[in-house]
């Protein structure tokens, strides 16, 4: 009998693995034997490049700037060696010097964001020479045949909203809407492609589960709560801005970041566990939410939603695909961690805490195609202080966006993450993105050698 049990036990566990493995397959493609020069764009393809408002202008006092004077409960600083965004690259005042950077490079497109907390100091005051300073920038920007990509909500807000309780509370939705449909009355005669909100899913995990970024809380519950009210706000804004003036006519969407999941040990079903839900918290969740309109997180012990929100379907015109890489998860028996990362060995790490894996941005794209609208890949860099792997990666990501070109995948533009170094949330200034250095002294920009790679595949 014990036998019996045993070998059904055994049986289901082996069909279970055997079906993990089959249905989320880890892609590998051989590098060695790719020819990454070999890569083709259509000519309409938008080629731009991306920063955000708290990364680049300086002086934002906002949730991020207090943010970075605090410290975690353990006593470590919430930013690395405390620093804080502070000046920044100074791009408020340098953005005239920073287009004919953005010509430089080829491209003729420019994502944004404006920094709702300049534009609205508090609740009832709207500040007229900001709005003007983003018109005369967005003016700028069209003289010099560059389109403007703005996006309403990268990561900060106003501290007043926060101390309303921001995203966590539903009733605050409404407070951001008319923050938007200002915004939007103000440039949608000019401004023509638009992101409500940028990475939902990071805001909610990074803010409310790991704690890694404002508020700073780790509370799984109130990390879905955080994630459902986002998107309920990404519908809402995109239904208000498209009864506006101007609204039918601009492309309205919404940017999320895909960051694939995968079990450390493929034979290992609590690492498959905890990928799995991973993956359904972070973008599973998301893309059914767009497609269905229904908003559902299933983790045991952890999180637990369902919500309806029929206006999901068809609130985007496009899909803003961020991507940078992948995470291996391997389970562990401790209640504090319950999982750690590991990266393979031979994978070619990034300064930042991944590796560089192009196939994944195939996948990525793949597996957001299923909202049948077009792709524009509102975010990919790599950060590598050395500039040796720049190259690299660039050629590898856009053959990977090449390739799913070539297999009939709606892409519509690629945007190279950043123009140039800047504040890297909790990572500081030590994390260098940006096609051109920054010297954070003298404020002088460089172009990195690395970044010939991407000036050549925009202007081939
Ligand atoms: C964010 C950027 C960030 C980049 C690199 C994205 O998640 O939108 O603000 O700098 O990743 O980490």
């Amino acid at each position: 009998m014990i036998f019996e049990i045993l070998s059904i036990v055994i049986g289901l566990y082996l069909f279970m693995i055997m079906y993990f493995n089959y249905k989320y397959p880890e892609i590998r493609w051989d590098w060695d034997t790719i020819q990454t020069d070999k890569v083709e764009f259509p000519e309409k393809f938008i080629w731009g490049t991306a920063t955000a408002a708290h990364q680049v202008e300086g002086n934002c006092i906002n949730n991020w700037s207090e943010f970075e004077k605090g410290s975690k409960p353990t006593g470590e600083p919430n930013i690395k060696d405390n620093q804080q965004s502070g000046l920044a690259c100074d791009h408020w005042n340098r953005y005239l010097e920073d287009i004919s950077l953005i010509k430089k490079l080829g491209v003729s497109y420019y994502r944004f964001s404006v920094e709702w907390s300049k534009i609205q100091p508090e609740q009832d005051v709207f500040d007229e020479d900001v709005l003007r300073h983003y018109l005369k920038m967005i003016d700028a920007l069209l003289e010099n045949n560059i389109t403007p990509v703005l996006t309403l909500h990268h990561f900060t807000h106003p501290i007043w909203f926060d101390r309303l309780g921001a995203f966590e509370r539903e009733e605050n939705i409404q407070i951001f809407i008319s923050f938007c449909e200002r915004v939007f009355k103000e440039y949608s005669s000019k401004v023509s492609y638009w992101c409500t909100i940028n990475e939902p899913g990071v805001v909610a995990t990074q803010g409310y589960f790991s704690g890694m970024f404002p508020p700073g809380k780790k509370d799984s519950q109130l990390s879905a709560v955080v994630l459902k009210n986002l998107l309920d706000a990404h519908v809402k804004v995109y239904h208000a801005l498209k009864k506006m003036e101007h609204g039918p006519q601009v492309k309205i969407g919404l940017v999320k970041n895909i960051n694939q999941f995968e079990p450390w040990r493929r034979w290992h079903l609590l690492d498959w566990v905890i990928s799995n839900r991973v993956n359904h918290f972070y973008n599973d969740s998301t893309i059914e939410f767009l497609r269905t309109g229904i908003y559902k997180i299933r983790i045991p012990g952890l999180a637990w939603i369902y919500h309806k929100n029929v206006n999901a379907m068809g609130s985007i015109d496009f899909f803003g695909l961020n991507y940078y890489s992948h995470n291996h998860l391997k389970m562990q028996f401790s209640p504090k961690e319950p999982f750690i990362m590991k990266y393979p060995d031979g994978d070619i790490l990034t300064d930042m805490p991944y590796t560089i894996y192009g196939e994944g941005l195939y996948r990525a794209i793949e597996s957001v195609s299923v909202l049948n609208v077009p792709i524009i890949i509102t975010e990919n860099g790599v950060a590598d202080a050395r500039d040796d792997r720049r190259k690299l990666y660039i050629k590898r990501y856009l053959y990977a966006v090449s390739k799913a070109l070539e297999d009939g995948f709606d892409i519509h533009g690629y945007f190279y993450w950043s123009l140039m170094d800047n504040f890297e949330w909790a990572f500081g200034y030590d994390m260098k993105f940006g096609l051109y250095e920054v010297d954070y002294m003298s404020q002088k920009r460089t172009l990195r050698d690395g970044s010939q790679a991407f000036i050549d595949i925009v202007k081939g």
